[in-house]
């Protein structure tokens, strides 16, 4: 039964959409800053839009206390406007209006993390979506766009840096101990990228001449003993202003570009005007704290909100159902500018690999779920909800399948057009459509599809040779599962990359009717349209296999029956390295699910010796990219095997998946092992990719090796992690340490190992993040260790970082204790969303997604999460973030 004590949360619809009844040209604002009462001073410049249906002028405020409104020099009565939840609406406004407006709000008081809040003693605000009206009352909603000039007043000791969106045009003293900065942003923002930053920080700066010759400065701000990690997210800064200006032509347009860092951020990143706003996590890195990963992290969100500028900023989107206008595009030229910077064309393939594997693992299981939506949704209850691997990855992927459909130049012209049309406009994604059918005379009304239809399309495969006539046939047949709210979907335009291989792994030349045929060219992008569809290629001399979706040409599943032996060809040749990767894949989950099965039915375990071989010769062919390598000898995750069943036995699958590490352990032993050896990195430590490559495979070949039992490997664990001079290394031989099935003798040294890293990284919270997230997914922590975990002095709620970093962690990726049979994971889950829900409702709604999947459990489970989301769902004070997650869980 539903309870029905949570209020239903109203869904607003994209068809609704109605233009703004006023425009704002100019905003002026004032503000005093103080921590538990700041006076925010308001002066807009409005004017009627004639073609609006809309005829009042209708603004936003949340949690304000509103101390003066004056509409043209006269104060507003009360009988003058109404309000109703965070709307205000002043009906017969005359045609050209100034509104003044007082505010106070209270940052200190501010744990929601949106709007104007405190950080460490440090102002800071975050506005998108619809935190503006934290603020001040206003239109806020991205479709109106105005100038700004603020001015920040505040005391001189506490907060000596005063920042804003675009140039410093004064600044001064005020002689009470207080000074003032005066910014002006010379280009027209929606309010969402409004920014402000005050308080203690230093920085490092640089000047920096763009192509044009025209000198910039550059600073990344940060909190005091934090100067000696700034100098990767500066050289990021620098990498990404020369791939925009090379790779799109487009410029930096401000003479000052900052980056500022808090340790308190909802989310990694915000591409504020001229005033970028980071989590830490993605600022911060020097050798000692920072891990591989996390280099390559700050330089693809370094470069997001700098790409952002152009994709977001300049033409940014008209209402919040558009968000992949901004978020796919800027993911997908952030995808393109990391594998730039790589260069090789295995690099680029390792790049595209992991952002499948992202992809696949979260989006496609975001879209068989109660949470399904397409890329431009058509209705939500609270937009911060839809801030997700969606609108972000598949929308990234949507973006590439333009790339793919026309080309390297085609793409380009499309880009260019985008820009000489909208600059300075707020437009829909159906704006970028046109542009890229337009600039390239491609009629793409069908592809339209691709933003209006949730749910991930399944590709049936057939195939027939024909030896006499020596043809090859490929019929293609689409369909897509239904979502919520759309039972029937239509065929989708889909680009299939492909080649085919002969029997030594070449590929063959490709004759396909209704294709040109072109010399030298091996690979061919066909164009499925229809439900189903044969291509048909001729002059094949020999039975071939397909190599299909080359570098995932779409996001798509494609069901094709291959043979462990084709697949071994595949895998050994060919000339796509994303489906060199896929075939090892697809062997290594045939077998996991079979193992799966196997531990179900109490039936022995045993692992082919073919598969084990395969991964041999990957792991010792030298010619292959160690990164590459890495990539091929890692498992389908645990989540990824749960895709392959109806019914998910968590338990069952991390058995299955472990025994097949040990197997691996034992049978390739010596290969590790040299692998492990060939592949240090002595001397001084670099974040270039051929070094992270080498990391990435000898700390594979360490874990691997440490599931087969045995004191050797340990010792060589306990040596990296005690003698590593770098935070990649370290923690890779921590993790593995803390997941070695050993003796007791082990298992106290790998719990002094654990004490010794948290004493020496204590004052830095990232690194303390990533010691709870250890835990949080070690194969021993049960709920009961989580449970202990909440107690540590370190932890808390309060810190989003923080809070991710155990308690996230544990429920997404734990898989095998979360889901632990009495239930007290869900328990656990349903105590945290509702403890979050009061703190931040964005971060408690993140949490609450964990049960989405409820349905696919089995009914014991399923029993055990419904009585938990019901739980949640009758808390009191439910934010509208989280009822409405549990709303549709629950539906
Ligand atoms: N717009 C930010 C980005 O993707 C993400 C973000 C959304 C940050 C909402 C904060 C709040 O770059
Ligand atoms: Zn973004």
């Amino acid at each position: 039964m539903r309870n029905d004590t949570a209020a239903t949360p109203q869904a607003i619809f994209r068809k609704d959409y109605v233009a703004p009844g006023y425009w704002v040209d100019t905003v002026e604002m004032g503000f005093d800053l103080d921590l538990d009462a700041t006076h925010v001073a308001t002066r807009l410049t409005m004017r009627r839009n004639p073609d609006s249906a809309e005829k009042d002028l209708v603004l936003f405020g949340a949690e304000l206390k509103t101390l003066q409104l004056r509409l043209n020099g006269v104060n507003l009565k009360k009988s003058a406007y109404t309000i109703d939840g965070e709307t205000m609406r002043i009906p017969n406004a005359p045609d050209e209006v100034v509104l003044e407006i007082e505010t106070l709000i209270k940052p200190s008081k501010n744990t929601s993390l949106s709007g104007l809040y405190a950080s460490n003693g440090n102002f800071i605000t975050q506005c998108e979506a619809e935190g503006f009206r934290k603020i001040t009352w206003f239109p806020d909603r991205p479709d109106v766009m105005a100038k700004y000039t603020v001015v920040l007043r505040a005391d001189k000791k506490k907060f000596p840096v005063l920042l804003g969106n675009g140039n410093l045009i004064e600044q001064g003293d005020l002689g009470d101990g207080r000074h003032f900065a005066k910014w002006e942003d010379p280009f027209k923002k929606p309010s969402y990228l409004f920014a402000l930053v005050a308080g203690s920080l230093v920085c490092q700066e640089e000047k920096y001449k763009l192509g044009s010759g025209r000198e910039v400065l550059l600073q990344v701000w940060v909190e005091k003993g934090n100067l000696d990690k700034t100098q990767h997210a500066m050289d990021s800064l620098k990498n990404s202003i020369r791939w925009d200006e090379e790779r799109f032509g487009l410029e930096l347009d401000l003479d000052r570009f900052m980056i500022v860092a808090t340790s308190d951020f909802n989310m990694g990143a915000m591409e504020n005007k001229g005033l970028n706003i980071f989590n830490t996590k993605y600022v911060l890195a020097n050798p000692s704290i920072a891990t591989d990963i996390d280099y390559a992290g700050i330089e693809s969100v370094v470069g997001h909100e700098y790409f952002h500028n152009w994709t977001g900023n300049r033409v940014t989107c008209r209402d919040w159902f558009q968000l992949s206008l901004k978020e796919g595009l800027t993911v997908f030229r952030d995808q393109e500018f990391s594998a730039d910077l790589v260069g090789t064309s295995t690099g680029r393939a390792v790049k595209r690999i992991e952002d499948v594997r992202v992809l696949r693992q979260v989006q496609f299981s975001e879209d068989a779920g109660p949470m399904a939506h397409p890329v431009r949704p058509d209705s939500f209850v609270e937009i911060n909800n839809f801030y997700t691997v969606t609108i972000y990855e598949k929308g990234s992927e949507v973006v590439r399948m333009y790339y793919t459909l026309l080309g390297h130049d085609g793409f380009r012209k499309g880009m260019d057009l985008y820009f000489a049309r909208h600059d300075g406009q707020a437009v829909e994604c159906d704006d970028f459509r046109a542009a890229m059918s337009d600039a390239n005379g491609r009629d793409l009304t069908q592809f339209e599809r691709w933003y209006s239809q949730a749910g991930t399309p399944r590709v049936d495969v057939q195939t027939h040779y024909d030896a006499a006539a020596q043809t090859y046939e490929i019929t293609l047949s689409q369909r897509c599962p239904a979502t919520p709210g759309q039972p029937e979907k239509l065929p989708f335009h889909i680009p299939v990359a492909m080649g085919l291989l002969n029997s030594a792994g070449q590929d063959m030349p490709l004759h396909c009717e209704g294709y040109e045929a072109q010399a030298g060219v091996n690979s061919l992008v066909l164009e499925l349209s229809a439900a189903s569809q044969t291509f048909r290629f001729t002059q094949v001399i020999e039975q071939p296999v397909a190599s299909l979706l080359r570098n995932f040409s779409a996001p798509v599943v494609l069901n094709i029956s291959y043979s462990d032996e084709e697949l071994g060809l595949l895998l050994a040749h060919d000339s796509d390295p994303f489906n060199r990767w896929e075939a090892g894949q697809r062997l290594a989950t045939r077998r996991l699910v079979r193992l799966t099965k196997a531990v179900q039915a109490g039936e022995p375990l045993a692992l082919d010796s073919m598969f084990i071989e395969a991964l041999r010769a990957t792991l010792n062919n030298d010619t292959l990219d160690p990164a590459f390598r890495e990539l091929v000898l890692t498992l389908p995750s645990e989540a990824m095997i749960a895709e392959e069943f109806e019914v998910v036995d968590p338990q069952a699958i991390h058995t299955a998946r472990q025994f097949a590490r040990a197997q691996i352990s034992q049978h390739l032993r010596a290969d590790l092992l040299s692998a492990y050896e060939q592949h240090l990195t002595p001397g001084k430590f670099s974040p270039d990719a051929v070094s992270m490559a080498k990391r990435s495979l000898k700390n594979l070949a360490l874990s691997y090796l440490l599931e087969w039992v045995d004191e050797s490997t340990f010792e060589l664990a306990k040596t990296q992690f005690y003698d590593a001079e770098n935070m990649t290394d370290r923690l890779a031989a921590l993790a593995g340490i803390s997941n070695f099935r050993g003796q007791p003798q082990q298992q106290k040294e790998a719990a002094k190992a654990l004490q010794h890293f948290y004493k020496e990284f204590k004052k830095e919270a990232l690194v303390i993040d990533k010691w709870f997230m250890l835990q949080a997914t070690a194969h021993t922590t049960d709920v009961a260790k989580v449970r202990e975990l909440m107690t540590h002095k370190a932890f808390t709620l309060g810190n989003p970082n923080r809070a991710r970093s155990l308690t996230f962690n544990f429920c997404n990726a734990n898989p095998a204790q979360f889901h632990v049979a009495d239930g007290s994971g869900y328990a656990l889950w349903a105590e945290l969303v509702i403890a979050l829900n009061k703190i931040n409702p964005q971060v408690a709604a993140r949490l609450a997604r964990s049960l989405d999947r409820w349905k696919k459990y089995p009914l014991h489970l399923q029993e055990k999460m419904h009585a938990a989301l019901e739980k949640v769902a009758a808390a009191k004070k439910l934010s509208k973030d989280v009822a409405e997650v549990v709303t549709k869980a629950l539906a």
